[in-house]
């Protein structure tokens, strides 16, 4: 037997009867190790003859392969033997881990519903930011500095003269400073108003805001799509009265009211939004800012709203103070799982 073939029998003997991965590493080390014996085969290969050099070349590279391949083989059983064991110490009849299941706010749900049924009806969705400037605050909504309706929403102001918006009518403007007419989007969000915090007033809540221009928009559409929306909303048998109101952006302007068996008491008007036909002061200053006649009044008309949605979620939940939207207390919030 060649000394080489000698060689690799005890490598791979020494391979197999290695306990662990260490004695297996100080194996490894010398056999293939720099200084290791099959590493100084390799260097004696100088000084073999012509003859002999490829014969003994050959051999060494299989003797090489062959112990790197039983190192690596069993390397690989001390790793499955650790896995087993690891799992072998798992009792797969414990109990799991629990995850806390989560479930959508009320006020999310609200917005969900109602932003299904608009759709529906072709509303598409529209965006605004909640740090404002008068202009698209007031301003543009046909309430200029010395109006009173400015007073009576008491506006958070930020140092730099911005606001917190008052209402999502801002995005009224922004929409119409970005696309020509004909138009129909809603947009909810959230309003703030320096109030003073009760079980129906909040500081911040929250609204729909929906826009429709077009050829011909009446009173009679506006009053048509929100009693759709409220009888989707809160059962075919709701009904829903308008009432004559002021809003500077709309002429003429209407509080609507609903009174629902699916609401509590069910005999009791509730007011749940302003609404009214976009006053053409409004069309006329988003001209201004456009600077062209997309909007020509004479041409177009369009009516608008504002749902307030925590009042709504109220009814339809039968909460009894706004504030518990805001207090993450989950033995409320748990009941809308
Ligand atoms: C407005 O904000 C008008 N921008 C609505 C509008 C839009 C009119 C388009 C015409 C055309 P108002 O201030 O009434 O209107 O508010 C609308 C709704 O928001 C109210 O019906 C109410 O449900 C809700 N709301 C107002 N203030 C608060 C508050 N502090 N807390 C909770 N909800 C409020």
């Amino acid at each position: 037997m060649h000394p080489l073939e000698q060689l690799r029998e005890e490598a791979l003997r020494e391979i197999g009867s290695a306990p662990d991965e260490q004695a297996l590493e100080t194996v490894r080390i010398k056999y293939l190790g720099k200084s290791g014996t099959i590493s100084r085969w390799g260097e004696q290969m100088r000084t073999l003859g012509k003859d002999e050099k490829p014969i003994v070349g050959k051999l060494l590279n299989e003797v090489r392969n062959a112990v790197s391949a039983a190192l690596e083989s069993r390397a690989g059983d001390f790793c499955s033997q650790k896995e087993s064991e690891a799992l072998a110490r798992i009792d797969a009849s414990l109990p799991g881990t629990p995850h806390e299941i989560g479930t959508l706010h009320p006020l999310t749900q609200m917005w969900e519903r109602s932003i299904e049924i608009f759709r529906r009806m072709g509303f598409a969705l529209a965006d605004g930011p909640d740090i404002e400037d008068e202009w698209h605050c007031f301003d543009a909504l046909n309430t200029p500095p010395e109006h009173p309706a400015r007073t009576e929403q008491d506006t958070f102001y930020l140092p730099d003269g911005r606001l917190l918006r008052t209402h999502t009518s801002t995005v009224q403007i922004r929409t119409m400073q970005a696309a020509a007419p004909p138009i129909r989007v809603i947009s909810p969000g959230a309003a703030y108003r320096n109030e003073e915090i009760n079980a129906t007033h909040s500081a911040q809540f929250h609204q729909i805001e929906g826009l429709y221009v077009d050829e011909n928009v009446s009173v009679a559409d506006l009053k048509g799509a929100l009693e759709f929306f409220f009888r989707e909303l809160l059962g075919s048998g709701t009904e829903v009265e308008f009432r004559p109101h002021f809003f500077p952006f709309t002429e003429p302007s209407l509080e609507v009211y609903v009174k629902s068996k699916a609401l509590k008491g069910g005999e009791q008007w509730i007011e749940v939004a302003g609404s009214g036909v976009v006053h053409p002061a409004v069309f006329e200053q988003v001209n201004k800012a456009r600077g062209d006649d997309a909007y020509d009044p004479e041409e177009w008309t369009g009516y608008a709203f504002g749902l307030g949605m925590d009042r709504l979620a109220m009814i339809l939940f039968d909460i009894p103070d706004i504030r518990l939207f805001s207090q993450n207390d989950l033995r409320f919030l748990r009941q809308f799982a």
